[in-house]
């Protein structure tokens, strides 16, 4: 999947980047439901691409660490620094060992369609190392789109797949995405957004 996403931000073929104001305006209402960070408190952002999301939790007052695979992708996030006020910080890694890359203590974590990307053993690899970092009642905020076969796009995922590479977190929020006046792409694969918290 690395070399697929090397080769779309190559090419510019990033339609993530483009999934509009729908998607934005339910993202940010999730995130406005996650408490205001304390002073100091750190969040991830895995599979972060040029960085978006993670600037917006860096705008929210978090302390931000974007993490990516594909080297193209982080030089875009970093040339997008500094942005007054925010503390956001840019990684060049692999989520599947997130322990190698990332320090510890997240509160936490932001997944906008890497999780769904990933094989059966990523994803435990996923699990595991996303439960080293963070801290007990870490919060995970995850879109991912449904299972399903979509050509080249990622496979989805479903909650039992996000509850199974996760043992340790308690799904507490688990909603369909609204796709009216979203990219019809992204609405063909009736996305979710899933809320889990750190036991
Ligand atoms: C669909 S894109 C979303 C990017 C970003 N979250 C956004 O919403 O704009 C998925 C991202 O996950 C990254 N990714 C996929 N597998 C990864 C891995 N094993 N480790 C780190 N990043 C990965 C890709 O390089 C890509 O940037």
């Amino acid at each position: 999947m690395n070399l697929a996403y090397r080769l779309a931000y190559r090419l510019g073929l990033t339609p993530w980047e483009h999934a509009g104001r729908v998607f934005a305006d339910q993202l940010a209402t999730l995130l406005g439901a996650v408490a205001p960070p304390a002073a100091g408190a750190k969040a991830l952002d895995l599979g972060c691409g040029t960085g978006d999301h993670s600037i917006e939790l860096g705008i929210r007052g978090w302390s931000v660490t974007g993490v990516d695979a594909v080297p193209l992708a982080i030089d875009r996030a970093r040339a997008k620094l500094p942005i007054a006020g925010a503390d956001v910080r840019f990684v060049l890694g692999d989520v599947v060992n997130l322990p190698a890359y990332v320090e510890r203590g997240y509160a936490l974590a932001l997944d906008v369609g890497c999780f769904h990307g990933l094989g059966d053993d990523q994803r435990a690899a996923y699990g595991a190392g996303l439960t080293a970092v963070t801290e007990p009642g870490a919060q995970l905020v995850l879109f991912s789109f449904s299972p399903g076969r979509r050509g080249p796009l990622p496979r989805g995922a479903s909650r039992a797949d996000v509850e199974r590479a996760l043992g340790g977190w308690t799904v507490v929020g688990d909603t369909a995405m609204d796709t009216v006046g979203a990219p019809w792409l992204l609405a063909t694969t009736e996305p979710r957004f899933f809320r889990l918290v750190r036991r």
